[in-house]
């Protein structure tokens, strides 16, 4: 019998996920643009499940018993719709066509609304773990159709990571929904990143830790509520030397970070529906400015920093601190993506739930971290929980860790020490507690310079004044 199921794209991705279909007993088939690569992929892998290969497209869709599903795994963007433009005329009406790259949520309802037009279903489906998830199980977010969906959960629930045995995929909602929380997952994921680099340079260039420090530390706070993929890895990185030369391969990286855009479309969508979302759009602008190598050469000779000043404190209880503060500030990132995808369920009509999100990224994806348990009781014990901070875990988390926070955060500002998402995130903190904020007198001056108008806090209605004495 045909399989039902097909991937076309054999890059790294796309074939380590196909040995994952395939490993969990689903018969696929497996197609790839330039056709010896499909050999070579049958040759390497064809004795570790059922494999169909095929050499073009046609024999592809030829391969499959209907209603057939593709999983298509190219390069976001332009590669997507020329596979969709050529796949269409083969498929028949029920057929399913699956993106599973980073595609941008609004190519994706796009695709979905062209195809259901033509009598096809379309799955955005956001694929978080890497390498390494995609063959031995990443966290899945589907959207699209949810008949189409429901035909293929079994072989994604398959194949996806488990954590306590539950499959770490859920169905999210309509069209572009997976692939709009795979985006607020790698937003969140840039926050983290860029919060643990900010721990790294206080605890290297204030805490003078070496290398062989930083791996312990960290290693040690992987053990507590930091537990997390990306702590771990980071402990991996500062024990691994360098085989070129004596020292740690870190200190040789090049410090331009790069970026695919996934972060940048989480701010973008922020600042269109309003929601802050700073800690995230601090970790953007950070790779922005890391980028500027050679400005930042040039004014680092130009450009002073504080005179006269040195840490005077005491450096074990400050690494502490740090820790504390990356963990407020982690908080804070998972709150702002929520407060953006709780928007974005308003404004596209789909309904996300907050728990589940929260469970199927426990597993599989780069943003794993133990706390996410947490984050799914928060929303079981209370669904309409307006952020992430008040529920009470977090919110004694939070109180407990707050003085940390603004030690580290004071301190990296006495010294001249970049903290911008640690910062932003503890403006954030303290902005969102404030039953009152000067924005009074912003709307004084709008309405002074511009009549813009503004509301009163003690009656109804809208005013416009003439100011001055
Ligand atoms: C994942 C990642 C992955 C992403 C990389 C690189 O969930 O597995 O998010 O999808 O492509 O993290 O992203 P940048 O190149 O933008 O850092």
């Amino acid at each position: 019998q045909k399989p039902h199921f097909g991937l076309t794209g054999l890059a790294v991705m796309g074939q380590n996920l196909a040995r994952n279909v395939a490993h969990n007993g689903f018969p696929i088939a497996v197609h790839n643009r330039t056709a010896s690569k499909v050999d070579e992929f049958i040759a390497d892998f064809g004795t570790e499940g059922t494999f169909v290969g095929a050499h073009s497209l046609k024999e592809l869709v030829d391969a499959l018993e209907a209603p057939r599903t593709i999983l298509i795994m190219v390069k976001a963007g332009g590669p997507v719709d020329a596979v969709i433009d050529e796949l269409v005329p083969l498929l028949s009406p029920g057929d399913t066509l699956i993106d599973g790259g980073n595609s941008l949520y609004t190519d994706t309802q796009r695709r979905n609304k062209d195809l259901t037009a033509k009598g096809l279903n379309f799955l955005g489906v956001g694929v978080s773990g890497g390498e390494e998830g995609a063959l031995n199980g990443p966290s899945i977010m589907p959207g699209g159709q949810r008949e189409a969906y429901d035909r293929v959960a079994p072989i994604f629930e398959a194949i996806s990571a488990k954590v306590d045995g539950t499959p770490c995929v859920a169905y999210i909602g309509a069209d572009g929904a997976g692939h709009y929380v795979k985006m607020v997952h790698n937003g969140i994921e840039y926050a983290d990143m860029q919060l643990i680099a900010e721990a790294y340079d206080l605890l290297k260039n204030v805490c003078g830790l070496s290398n062989n420090e930083l791996a312990k530390t960290f290693g040690e706070w992987n053990e507590g509520d930091l537990d997390s993929f990306l702590i771990e890895i980071t402990t991996q990185i500062f024990q691994t030397k360098d085989t070129l030369t004596e020292g740690h391969l870190v200190d040789f990286v090049l410090d331009k970070a790069a970026q695919k855009g996934t972060g940048k479309w989480t701010s973008q969508n922020a600042l269109d529906l309003g929601i802050p979302v700073t800690g995230i759009t601090e970790a953007v602008f950070a790779r922005c400015l890391s980028a500027l190598k050679d400005e930042r050469v040039a004014a680092s000779t130009q450009l002073p920093g504080p005179v006269d000043v040195a840490f005077e404190g005491d450096k074990v209880a400050f690494v502490n601190d740090i820790r504390d503060a990356l963990y407020c500030s982690k908080i804070v990132a998972y709150a702002q993506g929520i407060q953006l995808m709780d928007a974005a369920a308003a404004e596209f009509g789909w309904s996300l739930n907050r728990g589940e999100i929260a469970t199927i990224w426990r597993g599989g994806c780069i943003i794993r971290a133990r706390f996410l348990n947490r984050i799914k009781d928060a929303y079981d014990n209370n669904p309409e929980l307006a952020n992430l901070m008040l529920d009470p875990y977090f919110r004694d988390g939070l109180a407990a860790r707050q003085a940390a926070w603004r030690r580290v955060v004071g301190e990296a500002v006495k010294l001249g020490v970049p903290v911008p998402a640690f910062a932003s995130s503890l403006a954030y903190y303290d902005g969102y507690r404030r039953a009152s904020l000067p924005a009074n007198l912003i709307q004084a001056q709008r309405d002074l310079f511009g009549a813009h108008t503004y509301e009163r806090t003690d009656r109804e209605g809208t005013f416009h004044s003439s100011w001055g004495a």
